[in-house]
């Protein structure tokens, strides 16, 4: 399970740890299910299926991915997501897409929730213009633009929701936070330095 990263341009270095442990969505057992995005009932996965629009419009998407995002944002980049809550038609269909503009310099450190991964191995790759990368479900994983220029990257999921973990958000900017003895013992340093970190995350990204 995974999904794969289509570069529009530029140069990227992407790095993610190995899995120790693989899951996968269960197949659709219906051929559609429109979600129904205001719907009560309890659905197993996804949302309740409402009739398909009679215009296809569940199904199409718009350009919505044509255009670049803007990446004046702190880590120098921006998602522009695509996923079932925007797109209907891909419900319990196990599919989404995003759009991830980089800056220079701009970089992504996140990770898909999916099962625990207990192997350090780390794998890194320059990825270049009209290439297209794979990182498995759930792992850790960052890109960083060390191209000359800005740059894109069409992103596609095997899931319809897959979500999405900032890791730096996670550990220092939760709401209640995380505490920090617990930090200072699991990341092995002084409370100053965590009390630090969770300044600079305090008002979140
Ligand atoms: C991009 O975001 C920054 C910071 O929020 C803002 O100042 C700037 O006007 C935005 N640029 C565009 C083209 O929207
Ligand atoms: C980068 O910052 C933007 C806006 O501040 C945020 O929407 C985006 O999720 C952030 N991405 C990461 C990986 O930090």
């Amino acid at each position: 399970m995974g999904y794969s990263k289509t570069l529009a341009a530029g140069l990227f270095a992407m790095l993610f740890l190995a899995p120790a442990v693989l899951a996968t969505d269960p197949d659709p057992l219906q051929d559609f299910c429109v979600a129904d995005l205001d719907g009560k009932a309890v659905s197993v996965n996804g949302h309740p299926c409402k009739p398909m629009s009679e215009d296809g419009d569940d199904f199409l998407f718009s350009s919505k991915l044509a255009k670049a995002g803007n990446t004046s944002t702190p880590n120098g980049s921006t998602v522009t997501e695509l996923d079932v809550a925007e797109w209907p038609g891909t419900n319990t269909l196990g599919v989404s897409m995003n759009r991830v503009d980089f800056a220079l310099g701009g970089h992504q450190p996140a990770a898909h929730p999916s099962p625990c991964h207990r192997d350090r191995h780390r794998d890194e790759r320059v990825v270049r213009a009209g290439e297209t990368f794979l990182i498995p479900r759930g792992l850790m994983h960052f890109q960083f633009n060390v191209g000359k220029t800005e740059a894109s990257m069409v992103v596609s999921f095997n899931s319809q929701n897959p979500g999405i973990v900032f890791v730096p958000l996670m550990l220092f900017g939760s709401n209640p936070p995380i505490p920090t003895p617990v930090l200072t013992k699991a990341l092995r340093v002084e409370a100053g330095v965590v009390e630090l970190l969770k300044s600079k995350f305090a008002a979140g990204f």
